[in-house]
């Protein structure tokens, strides 16, 4: 790491911890839930039933779960009226017409939808999705009133040749040049390293910390304000035992959770990670 880029990290740091320290950056912690190709009526009616038990004991967090669309029908009567919220894990860029086998954000607000997924790593690569065209998506998600999950992260290649911050700004530009960067003030970004996603190899508290204050940065480049609010979550095998360590990073608002999302008890203890209660 060059000096430059360390003083960098060590400045942002700084920045946010006093920033935290005066009580100006008060975003609450977010956990979203992603289930990914995952689930069945009887598993998820009994997933969702606890999830929401667990939630209503935490008031100072805030919890999404993106299921997938056949479920978002049994989700709405499950979640309706509780503190959990839901949405989609993909959204297509149009507002209708004839592209089968797609699904419109229109479609999903008609399920009470808040949140959609975009850009996720596994839609980026099986899918071959690029980064314009997940700007469009998440240009038609706040159009219809969707709050985006806007997913970026680097390959093993990129971190090892460097590229990480060349990767994170090409999937960040994309966005801010579509939709501009006050659109990020409703949206919500996830930080997912692709080698960490399901593989156990979760990014340490520090590595996930300096992409983090990276994309803060860079959004603090076209608006301080905006990157200041901005949700920004960390997503690749968080589990209950190393969620409290990464949401304690000053830059690190939440977490995306896959495969500890289908279990209750390890989505709960990730979503009690997000509870910093103030000392007594
Ligand atoms: P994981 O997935 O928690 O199973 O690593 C995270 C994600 O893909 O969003």
């Amino acid at each position: 790491m060059s000096l430059i880029r360390l003083t960098d990290l060590l400045f942002t740091g700084r920045i946010a911890a006093f920033r935290s320290s005066r009580g100006l950056s008060m975003r609450r912690k977010l956990v979203a839930g992603n289930w990914k190709m995952c689930g069945s009526l009887a598993q998820n009616e009994s997933l969702l039933k606890a999830v929401v038990a667990g939630v209503a004991q935490l008031p100072e967090m805030d919890c999404v779960v993106c299921v997938p669309f056949p479920y978002l029908a049994q989700t709405q009567q499950l979640l309706s009226n509780t503190a959990v919220k839901w949405g989609a894990q993909d959204v297509h860029r149009m507002d209708k017409g004839a592209y089968t086998g797609e699904v419109a954000a229109s479609m999903l607000c008609d399920f009470g939808c808040s949140h959609v997924i975009v850009g996720h790593s596994e839609r980026r690569s099986y899918f071959a999705e690029s980064s314009h065209q997940v700007a469009e998506k998440f240009a038609a998600a706040q159009k219809s009133g969707l709050i985006p999950i806007l997913c970026m992260g680097e390959s093993l290649e990129h971190r090892e040749t460097e590229s990480t911050e060349t990767v994170i700004a090409e999937q960040l530009d994309a966005v801010i040049n579509l939709v501009g960067v006050q659109a990020l003030s409703k949206a919500v970004v996830a930080y997912e390293p692709v080698w960490a996603i399901g593989t156990g190899k979760t990014a340490s508290p520090e590595q996930a910390q300096a992409v983090h204050a990276f994309i803060r940065q860079r959004v603090a480049q076209h608006d301080r304000q905006v990157a200041e609010g901005l949700c920004i979550l960390y997503g690749g095998s968080v589990k209950g035992a190393n969620a409290a360590e990464l949401f304690a990073m000053p830059d690190i608002d939440g977490g995306l959770i896959g495969g500890a999302s289908l279990v209750a008890e390890d989505f709960l203890a990730i979503c009690k990670a997000g509870v910093i209660r103030n000392p007594a």
